[in-house]
């Protein structure tokens, strides 16, 4: 480090590398685009990042917290606020400058605009232990996710106290707002895993049809319609819960979940079609065709057999077999390089969704597939994290203020 400031004396005076480092105020390159539309609000009864429509890139990450008292993790959460707040606002991070200091934001995303960046924070289990005495607030839907029978998890793609997803339409904007996070963490909180990943924005494309998976299919079409209220209500947004401060927020499940792309691309076209339950060319169910036709389980063919086969992903996960469990599905694919000892990609699909009990959603859904799926011959689960996302703030409100 050279000039005046160690970065061990800027870390030293505000108790915390947070506290005192994300001033308000200033100006800087700000607003919307007009290629990539307004900035989601920050404020509101809901964080942004789960109801907005899919921007086309994530950058997710992971953090273990490294102060060990409520006051110090009540300073990291105030800290990450108000840098929230600037970094979707198009603002860069302002800490303590001057030529002899690091520069006040890291700079990656200067002159960028916005690219509708939203940051999501959610609490992992393990932030309810006893280190800051806050088990008696874990709500208990934010289970620990059982063992199902496929994974192959890696411990260090799991878990986590805290999550941040930042989704944007422009992959150094979403990198940008996790670097500027971490370093603001720095001395309270510190990176557990990243995982970026990308789509395509859902408006992104010139006929508006759905997002298509590393597996060449549309993904997405029988999703939750996260402008639907209704629907939101009922499945996604928690309404009572035995944790007050949980009102308004929602349970969120990420897997890290490889795709054998050799072995797909070697089945042929009607297996693949059989293993999702819809053809690959225009996302139609089978039987029916198009994309938005309804899917037809109970249609059978001309010998008896099932149009939609029994393990078709679309059967498996369907809310009508589950007994009407829905979840809202925001997921990304991954590719990140070649696998050292098999050679093949390690690619596939970073798998977010969100609801309002992951006991009666993810976890029945994920058990049935791993067990009936045509399609869990082909994947392996490798991460996987389980976060309960608080509600929305307003505009001088912090992230899990009725938790802490
Ligand atoms: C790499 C893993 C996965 C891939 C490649 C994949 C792919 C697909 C595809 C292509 C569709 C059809 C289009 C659509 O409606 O979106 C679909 C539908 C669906 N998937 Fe997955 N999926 C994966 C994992 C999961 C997991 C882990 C779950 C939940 C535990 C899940 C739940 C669903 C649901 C609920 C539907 C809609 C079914 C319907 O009602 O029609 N998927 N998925």
């Amino acid at each position: 480090v050279t000039g005046r400031f160690s970065r061990r004396d800027l870390l030293a005076g505000g108790g915390l590398a947070t506290a005192g480092l994300v001033a308000v105020g200033g100006s800087a390159v700000a607003g919307g685009s007009a290629v990539t539309g307004p900035a989601p609000a920050f404020a509101g009864p809901h964080q942004a990042g789960i109801a907005t429509r899919e921007q086309a890139s994530l950058a997710f990450a992971t953090f273990d917290v490294t102060v060990t008292d409520l006051p110090g993790l009540s300073d990291l959460l105030g800290t990450w606020t108000g840098a929230a707040r600037r970094l979707t606002a198009g603002l860069p991070l302002q800490t303590p400058g001057g030529l002899f200091a690091p520069p006040s934001d890291t700079g990656e995303a200067d002159g960028l605009p916005t690219s509708r960046l939203t940051l999501t924070v959610g609490f992992g289990p393990s932030l309810f232990d006893g280190r800051f005495g806050l088990a008696a607030r874990r709500p208990v839907a934010l289970v620990d996710l059982p063992p199902f029978a496929g994974d192959a998890l890696d411990p260090g793609l799991c878990g986590g106290d805290i999550c941040i997803q930042a989704c944007a339409d422009d992959p150094q904007v979403a990198f940008h707002a996790v670097h500027g996070l971490a370093r603001v963490a720095l001395g309270s909180a510190a990176l557990r895993y990243w995982q970026s990943a990308f789509g395509r924005a859902a408006a992104g494309s010139a006929d508006g049809s759905t997002p298509r998976n590393l597996l060449g299919f549309h993904d997405g079409t029988n999703n939750l319609d996260p402008d639907d209220p209704v629907a939101m209500d009922r499945h996604v947004w928690v309404e009572d819960s035995d944790q007050p401060w949980m009102k308004g927020g929602t349970f969120m499940v990420a897997r890290r979940i490889r795709l054998h792309l050799e072995a797909w691309d070697r089945s042929t076209l009607d297996d693949q079609q059989q293993t999702i339950g819809r053809q690959k060319s225009n996302g139609a169910p089978l039987g029916g065709s198009w994309e938005s036709s309804p899917v037809d389980l109970a249609a059978v063919g001309p010998t008896g057999q099932a149009v939609i086969p029994d393990n078709a992903h679309i059967r498996v996960v369907a809310p009508a077999t589950n007994g009407g469990a829905a979840i809202l599905r925001r997921g990304y694919n991954f590719s990140d390089g070649v696998d050292p000892v098999s050679g093949e990609m390690d690619a596939g699909l970073f798998f977010i969704c969100f609801q309002k009990d992951p006991r009666q959603q993810f976890i029945p859904l994920q058990t049935r597939l791993s067990l009936d799926d045509a399609l869990a011959e082909y994947l392996v689960p490798t991460g996987s994290g389980i976060f309960a996302c608080p509600p929305g703030v307003d505009a001088a409100g912090q992230w899990g203020a009725g938790l802490i």
